[in-house]
């Protein structure tokens, strides 16, 4: 009887970046069942309502093998061990990443056991963040090349069509 591997990428993913992307890829190689659980973090300001989030998300992995987007409210925790997925997988990118993703990756395990796995980010998306992608598209500076297309042309949207691709 073989068992299904299922792990679960948390994330605000507000907007999923190319940083993102890649773990995701990376995710789907490594296990049977990846859910992108789309969650709200109560210390960040969106620009996105869930809804376009997981829209976006489902948009940019329509192509990846075993990947399903839910929103999710509540604890992380719960959503896991309602689902039966025993592992969180999360991509690190620096040395500041670190503390926080320790400290969250700790707590789930004392409150319900639920392990997480850190994959290193591929460098050449190592200073990628949605909210610095955020700061630069709203003041004009140009993201592409950082975010998947549709989530580019939905920050165009957002922003004006001066605010993303300009040359300033
Ligand atoms: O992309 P982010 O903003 O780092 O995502 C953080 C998120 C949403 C995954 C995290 O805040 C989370 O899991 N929130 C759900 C509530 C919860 O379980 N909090 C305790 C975390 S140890």
């Amino acid at each position: 009887m073989s068992i299904t591997r299922r792990c679960v990428c948390p994330g605000s993913f507000d907007p999923v970046t190319n940083g993102h992307l890649d773990v995701f890829t990376r995710a789907a190689a490594l296990y049977d069942e990846v859910t992108i659980a789309v969650g709200v973090n109560i210390a960040k300001n969106g620009m996105f309502d869930s809804s376009e989030r997981v829209d976006m998300l489902r948009e940019v992995t329509a192509g990846l093998p075993g990947v399903q987007v839910v929103p999710f409210e509540g604890l992380l925790v719960d959503f896991c061990r309602a689902r039966g997925i025993p592992v969180v997988l999360k991509g690190l990118r620096a040395a500041g990443d670190f503390d926080y993703e320790l400290a969250m990756a700790q707590m789930n395990r004392r409150l319900s056991g639920l392990e997480t796995v850190f994959v290193p980010t591929d460098p050449e998306h190592s200073y990628l963040s949605s909210s610095l992608v955020k700061e630069v598209a709203k003041l004009g500076g140009d993201v592409a090349g950082m975010v998947p297309d549709p989530v580019l042309a939905r920050l165009r949207s957002r922003l004006g069509s001066d605010a993303t691709g300009s040359d300033r």
